[in-house]
């Protein structure tokens, strides 16, 4: 009897379970309901400020279309046929570029997982790298992978200048061999920049016992080797972003790893460049499955080739490194610099007041102009060499853009389509249009400046961020005093020098 009455119980516990998970609506229809209702308060908020009737009716039939809408399973159906369910969740995520449209690309290309499961564990299994498909060491799966149409992305080409992911694995900003090599030579360890063993492309935080055993290894290890780099270097994150830290001016940035939370955020490869950030590392679009506060994220989903100068500054110009003490002091109006980075668009002043550290030496353009309208391809993303210093690294030159005393600054016609300088037509909305005859600054070490053109009796240089154009003055003509045989920038800096302006 006993027994009978304990079988009849479980039975009813058992079918209340079961009744109570079917009625349970799926997780997948909440983000969407989540979605719906923050593109209607979006929408409503727009509302308030439209006055004409047209415009009006329009969103308010959008609005009622949210609100009838039925959260249900999405099917993106690819060119190769193949079907890809991860929208059905992340309804809300942006287009990640016009060239990686999602309806051909979809998004297993680059994340892998399993693009049919609506369960979250089962459709991240084997996902590359996280929230970070760009990680150096999954790069060669996800941006280096192949495409459903059977064609290599950025590995695996016949031409070195698309193996990006292969060349970015080398660069210095992977590696840091270059603070490696000065700091052995500084201890004595080594006579010239070579540092024994190192092989291309090996991250200078496993390299074994960087400074022999001395007493500073540990703090050269975790406070200078393992920050700052592309190969998941920890980044300084301004602290105390959102409390009234930052109005009272005492905004700090503090390496992180001594702090749970902030040990997600870290340089991730190609997104370190090209997916923008703001300070918080925080994501601010519609994808309802990340959350606010989560942080570690790019501001929204979305790739891109106009990187401001603020995005190379998550790890340049933070402070000063003391290479005896092993340790880093943040620069000390970092308050400010974080306020107008937030603020977004900066003036004259933010930018001459934010971009350098205080006592930094620069000529005019290297305030006017961002980071990558300077430095070259090769620059940034490496050139399959094993650099050991940043100055043999560094491929620009200042005659590259002014000429000298004796010479204009090379140029190359453009004489076929297959230039690849067409190709920043694609990448970026800000290329001046290109024609067959046009004349490109080419740099001494032959690579290609196609922003800047020669038109008649102009040199003419456009922002990649802006597409504000600027005449570049040349030496040759000028009543410059350089000597030539002295084109170094600390040469130029003697005399060019606006550091007064920011002291
Ligand atoms: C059942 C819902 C669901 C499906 C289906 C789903 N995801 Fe997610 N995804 C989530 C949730 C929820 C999060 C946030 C997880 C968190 O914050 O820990 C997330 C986070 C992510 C992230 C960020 C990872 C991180 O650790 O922050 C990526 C990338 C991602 N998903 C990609 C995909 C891809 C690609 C697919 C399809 C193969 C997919 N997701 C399918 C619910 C889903
Ligand atoms: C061209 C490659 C590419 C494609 C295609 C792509 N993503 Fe991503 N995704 C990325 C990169 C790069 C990041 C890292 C962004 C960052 O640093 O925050 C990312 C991040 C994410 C995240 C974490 C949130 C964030 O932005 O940080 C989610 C969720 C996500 N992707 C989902 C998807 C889904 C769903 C699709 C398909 C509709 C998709 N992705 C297609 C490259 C891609
Ligand atoms: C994740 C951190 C990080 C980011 C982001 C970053 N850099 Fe760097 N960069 C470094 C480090 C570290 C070095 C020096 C390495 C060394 O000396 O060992 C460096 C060196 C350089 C050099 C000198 C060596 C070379 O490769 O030419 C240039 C130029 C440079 N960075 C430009 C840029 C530009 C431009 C951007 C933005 C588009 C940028 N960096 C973004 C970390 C970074
Ligand atoms: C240190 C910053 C930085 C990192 C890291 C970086 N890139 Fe770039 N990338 C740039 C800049 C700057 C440009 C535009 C430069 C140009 O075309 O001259 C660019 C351009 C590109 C382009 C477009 C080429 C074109 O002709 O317009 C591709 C594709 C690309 N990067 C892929 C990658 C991949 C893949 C990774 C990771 C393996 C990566 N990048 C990492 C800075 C970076
Ligand atoms: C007006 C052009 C220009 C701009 C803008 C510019 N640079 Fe440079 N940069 C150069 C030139 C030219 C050199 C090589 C200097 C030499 O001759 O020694 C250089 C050298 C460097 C070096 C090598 C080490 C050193 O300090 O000399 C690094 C690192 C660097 N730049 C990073 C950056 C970063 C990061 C930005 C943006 C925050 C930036 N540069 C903006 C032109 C520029
Ligand atoms: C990519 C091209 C480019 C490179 C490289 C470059 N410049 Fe310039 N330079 C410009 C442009 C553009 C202007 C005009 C800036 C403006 O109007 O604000 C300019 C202006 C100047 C001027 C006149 C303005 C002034 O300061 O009074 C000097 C001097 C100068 N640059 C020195 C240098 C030095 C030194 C270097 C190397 C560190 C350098 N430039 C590298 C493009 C370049
Ligand atoms: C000994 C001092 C001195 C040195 C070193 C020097 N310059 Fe000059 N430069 C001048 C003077 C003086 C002028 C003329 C300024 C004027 O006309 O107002 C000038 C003019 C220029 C101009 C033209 C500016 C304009 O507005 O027309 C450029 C560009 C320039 N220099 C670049 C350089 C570069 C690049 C270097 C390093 C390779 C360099 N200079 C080294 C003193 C120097």
């Amino acid at each position: 009897m006993k027994k009978t009455f304990l079988l009849a119980s479980l039975f009813l516990i058992l079918m209340v379970i079961l009744t109570l998970k079917q009625g349970r609506t799926p997780e997948w229809s909440d983000y969407q309901k989540e979605y719906f209702n923050e593109q209607i308060s979006e929408l409503q908020v727009q509302l308030g400020a439209i006055d004409n009737e047209n415009k009006k009716k329009q969103v308010e039939l959008q609005i009622a279309s949210y609100q009838n809408r039925k959260p249900e399973i999405i099917d993106l159906i690819l060119p190769n046929g193949k079907v890809e369910r991860c929208k059905t969740c992340h309804i809300g995520i942006e287009e990640i570029s016009s060239s990686h449209p999602s309806n051909t690309f979809g998004c297993v290309v680059c994340h892998g997982g399993n693009p049919l499961s609506l369960d979250e564990t089962t459709a991240h299994a084997q996902m590359y790298g996280g929230s970070h498909p760009g990680s150096l060491n999954v790069a060669s799966l996800s941006c280096g992978g192949t495409g459903g149409n059977g064609i290599s992305c950025h590995a695996n080409n016949q031409e070195q200048a698309k193996n990006e992911v292969d060349l970015v694995k080398t660069s210095i900003m992977s590696t840091k061999a270059g603070e490696l090599s000065v700091v052995r030579m500084m201890f004595g360890l080594d006579k010239t920049k070579d540092v024994p063993g190192l092989a291309k492309g090996q991250v200078a935080s496993l390299y074994p016992h960087p400074l022999q055993g001395q007493p500073s290894e540990r703090g050269f290890k975790e406070d200078c080797l393992s920050q700052c780099h592309q190969s998941e270097g920890n980044l300084p994150v301004p602290q105390g972003l959102t409390s009234s830290n930052t109005q009272q001016g005492t905004a700090q940035v503090k390496s992180n790893g001594q702090n749970g939370d902030n040990d997600k955020v870290q340089g991730n490869g190609c997104e370190a460049c090209h997916v923008l950030t703001n300070p918080t590392h925080t994501y601010i679009g519609d994808d309802t499955t990340i959350k606010a506060n989560d942080i570690g994220h790019g501001m929204v989903h979305r790739l891109t080739t106009q990187i401001p100068y603020t995005q190379c500054n998550q790890c340049h110009n933070q402070g000063n490194h003391d290479a005896l003490k092993m340790s880093f002091s943040v620069r000390s109006d970092m308050a400010k610099v974080v306020s107008d980075w937030k603020a977004g668009d900066t003036t004259w002043a933010d930018r001459l007041s934010d971009y350098y550290l205080p006592g930094e030496i620069f000529a005019r353009c290297e305030v006017s102009l961002d980071c990558i309208d300077c430095h070259t391809r090769r620059d940034v993303m490496g050139d399959d060499k094993l650099h050991t210093s940043q100055y043999d690294a560094v491929h620009l030159q200042c005659l590259d853009c002014h000429g000298t005393k004796e010479r204009l600054p090379l140029t190359k016609k453009i004489e076929n389509l297959n230039d690849l300088a067409f190709e920043e037509q694609i990448t970026n909305s800000q290329f001046p249009a290109l024609q067959i005859g046009d004349e490109i600054v080419r740099t001494v070490k032959d690579e290609e400046l196609p922003f800047l053109r020669h038109k008649g009796d102009n040199w003419i240089q456009s922002s990649r961020i802006t597409g504000k154009t600027f005449n570049v003055p040349l030496v040759y003509g000028s009543k410059c005093e350089q000597t030539l045989d002295e084109q170094g920038a600390d040469s130029c800096h003697k005399c060019h020098d606006q550091s007064a302006q920011h002291p």
